[in-house]
């Protein structure tokens, strides 16, 4: 029996538990040897590998290939963003590290474009057939180091969730920053990930020291303090920075300031110019 099949027979609770296990890095099965010899900034070759098949894409994304509960996780985090970020008709959202388009299908009815951006190629083939019904969809492939595809200040709402783990804090960083690059003024950026200052995200760090040094592998889960996340939005320029702690959970999202007005804009050249002499 596969291991798929294995877990279509828990109970949901102990899916769901199994699934966040795996979101977060604690997979349920050893993780491929070879990854271990990877660089952890080998995104690219990591997450290609784990995604040939659409099965194997989803078991990496989330673990587990439940349609419904995929359905359900997909609903939960379009809430929290809607709740938190706001998103409406006119927006269009980008998805940082979109997998197989969980959150994709969630979003999509309810805004005017979402682009699922990856480092995967074969993640983004699997969001194109999985949201094929959508003609508001397009995915857009990253070097997984930042968006250089996509033209400065030409998105409302942009999110990352389930990713920074994943990351070098580097990267995390210039995630942050590429975000700020491509928002309009007023735009919104989210991001998440496990807090190390909670218990629930101590736990799940004290279950990583466990793994042998020399075994961790590539992408293994690393976590946040609020206070990382919180520089990352003030370094880069955000304002209306607000932090949630929800269990596991440390969620930071900022806005990026509106523009001047035009008046503004007009007297500020006459106040810094030099006095003349
Ligand atoms: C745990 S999955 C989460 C997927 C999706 N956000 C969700 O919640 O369903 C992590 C995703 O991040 C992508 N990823 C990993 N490193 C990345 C990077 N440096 N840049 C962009 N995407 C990356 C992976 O290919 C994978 O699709």
């Amino acid at each position: 029996m596969s291991i798929q099949d294995n877990a279509k027979r828990l109970p949901i609770g102990r899916r769901i538990l199994r699934a966040l296990r795996s979101l977060v890095g604690l997979k349920n099965e050893p993780l491929p040897v070879e990854h271990v010899k990877l660089n952890r900034s080998q995104y690219k070759t990591i997450w290609n590998s784990v995604s040939v098949s659409e099965n194997d894409a989803k078991m990496a994304v989330s673990g587990y290939i439940d349609e419904d509960l995929y359905r359900q996780m997909g609903e939960g985090t379009r809430d929290m963003l809607t709740s938190f970020v706001g998103v409406g008709p006119d927006d269009v959202v980008l998805e940082i590290g979109a997998g197989v388009g969980r959150v994709g299908a969630a979003l999509a009815p309810i805004c005017k474009e979402w682009i699922g951006v990856d480092v995967a190629e074969n993640m983004l083939g699997h969001i194109r057939q999985r949201l094929a019904s959508f003609d508001n969809v397009r995915t857009v492939a990253s070097s997984g180091f930042d968006l250089s595809a996509v033209p400065d200040a030409s998105v409302d709402v942009v999110y990352s969730t389930v990713v920074f783990m994943h990351l070098e804090e580097w990267d995390r960083y210039s995630y942050i920053k590429e975000g700020f690059r491509i928002l309009r003024p007023g735009g919104r950026m989210l991001v998440d990930n496990v807090d190390i200052t909670s218990d629930l995200g101590w736990k799940f760090f004290e279950e990583h020291c466990a793994v042998p040094p020399l075994e961790r592998p590539a992408q293994i889960s690393k976590t946040s303090t609020p206070q990382e996340l919180e520089t990352y939005f003030t370094r880069a320029g955000y304002e209306a920075i607000e932090q949630v702690r929800a269990g596991l959970w440390i969620i930071t999202y900022g806005r990026k300031p509106a523009a001047p007005a035009p008046a503004e804009e007009a007297a500020a050249p006459a106040e810094e110019a030099p006095a003349a002499s």
